[in-house]
């Protein structure tokens, strides 16, 4: 029994190298795919290495900034520039967490505080996240 709990344990960890943190408890992040949602490569190997495949792809980018401007636009402003949530190409990030990919994922994935609520419960799936980061990433001078 016990052998077969450390096996679990080590294909668990095989499995999802990173750990993901809710934004605001710290908590364990439950990455499980949402209804109908199927996991792309780029999600999966973003799960193992925290590294966003689709950074400096020009196709993704103009995904993301199409969802962009369906599920942000409206908080974060055009060209995410700022409105009633913060710019994000500002270069300042009132939440440090922003500052690395995985932590932006968090973000948009779990929620944060006030008005920046969760993204997977509001049918976004993980893909689409990473290619929003790519397109945040694009518009940084
Ligand atoms: C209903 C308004 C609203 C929408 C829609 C919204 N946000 Fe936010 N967002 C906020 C607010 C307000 C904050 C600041 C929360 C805080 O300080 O904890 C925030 C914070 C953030 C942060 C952290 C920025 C920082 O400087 O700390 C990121 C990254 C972010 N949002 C990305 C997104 C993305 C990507 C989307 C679309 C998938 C999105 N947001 C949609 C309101 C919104």
């Amino acid at each position: 029994m016990a052998a077969l709990l450390v096996a679990l344990t080590m294909t668990q960890h095989a499995l999802a190298d990173v750990e993901f943190r809710h934004a605001l408890d710290d908590s364990a992040l439950d990455l499980a795919p949402i209804k109908g949602e199927e996991f792309t490569d780029a999600v999966k190997s973003f799960h193992k290495d925290g590294v966003n495949p689709y950074n400096g792809n020009a196709d993704a980018v103009a995904t993301g900034e199409a969802q962009f401007e369906d599920h942000c636009q409206a908080c974060h402003g055009a060209g995410a520039t700022g409105g009633m949530g913060p710019s994000l190409v500002d270069g300042v990030y009132v939440n440090s967490r922003a500052n690395t990919d995985v932590g932006m994922f968090e973000i948009i994935h779990s929620g944060a505080s006030g008005a920046m609520r969760s993204f997977a419960e509001r049918g976004v799936a993980q893909d689409q996240m990473l290619k929003i980061i790519a397109y945040i990433h694009s518009l940084k001078k």
